[in-house]
């Protein structure tokens, strides 16, 4: 594994490996114990949108880890002034040791990756959020134990998370089932990869029965960043695609309720669910600062120390 670009590029032995390096860095912090393996090294952070958890749990995260992260806004580098993309990544390769970008297309990463000669790290594109995955993957491990054989549940919009999620929760061997408007499905090439899995992928545009008998379940915005001035419209469109009591009594009685963050209540998610699921949730958003430190040290650490 040299970077992290779109949850396709992982095998289930790589998630688990991540997610393992994940639990010991997590068990290490909680009881106060040092582990400086990046000391000396810097990540480069590229935001072309806004962000609360992944700015700050990678700048934290690198710190915990002995290193240094750059917060560098898109519009601030001569990349927003229009220096390419291939330029860039050649001269940022010479200074730092790492790069977490959260940008718009999907190909901007990819070409970081493709011209540059370090680590490339997806925080997040209109296509898809792998750190985002990684951490939802490890907590479900948490609360249930496993990954195989989970009934996972999406409802929403077919949008970056849908997309990360379907690959990911497949390739770790859970059932996933979809809800979503029909002019609103995840991205075809998802769609693909998620036939070959055969009956333990389904797709619905009735958020009842994707959610009957599911052991997590699962939601984000309407209107991702960049789609603000379409949210009227969204909002009808995914009327009747909300988490609310009516969808949680189709699940198991003992399902957990994740949501990305930022979430908006009486939209997506009623306050009431939100509310009683609260813990699970921010297990989740805490689990973005282990899951990511894992990655940075499988893709920033000495090969194979860890
Ligand atoms: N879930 C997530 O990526 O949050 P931020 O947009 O705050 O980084
Ligand atoms: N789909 C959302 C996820 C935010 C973490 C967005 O792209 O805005």
């Amino acid at each position: 594994m040299r970077h992290l670009l779109k949850m396709a590029d992982l095998t289930k032995e790589d998630i688990f490996e991540i997610l393992d390096l994940a639990a010991k860095l997590k068990d290490e912090r909680k009881k106060g114990i040092a582990h400086p393996i990046l000391a000396g090294k810097t990540l480069g952070m590229i935001f072309t949108k806004s962000s609360t958890r992944t700015r700050v749990s990678f700048e934290a995260g690198m710190y915990q880890l002995g290193g240094h992260a750059l917060f560098l806004s898109g519009s601030d580098l001569q990349l927003g002034r229009g220096e390419p993309v291939q330029d860039t990544a050649r001269v940022l390769s010479r200074y730092l040791d790492g790069i977490m970008i959260r940008t718009f297309a999907q190909r901007e990463v990819e070409d970081l990756a493709k011209y540059g000669s370090i680590p490339i790290i997806n925080g997040l594109t209109d296509y898809t959020h792998p750190c985002q995955v990684l951490a939802d993957i490890m907590t479900i491990r948490e609360y249930k134990g496993k990954t195989e054989g989970i009934n996972f549940c999406y409802i929403g919009d077919g949008n970056n998370m849908a997309n990360a999620l379907i690959v990911g929760c497949l390739t770790v061997q859970m059932n996933v089932s979809v809800a979503c408007p029909a002019a609103y499905r995840p991205a075809a090439d998802v769609l693909a990869f998620a036939e070959k899995f055969g009956d333990k992928f389904r797709m619905t545009e009735s958020p009842t029965e994707a959610a009957n008998g599911a052991d997590a379940l699962y939601t984000d915005v309407w209107a991702s960043m960049g789609q603000e001035k379409e949210k009227a419209e969204r909002e009808k469109a995914f009327d009747g695609y909300q988490i609310n009591d009516r969808i949680m009594e189709a699940a198991k009685k003992d399902a957990i309720v994740l949501h990305c963050l930022p979430a908006h209540r009486g939209e997506e998610i009623t306050e009431k669910v939100f509310e009683a699921h609260a813990n699970e949730i921010f297990d989740e958003a805490e689990n973005r600062l282990h899951a990511q430190k894992a990655v940075l040290v499988k893709l920033m650490g000495l090969a194979n120390s860890y």
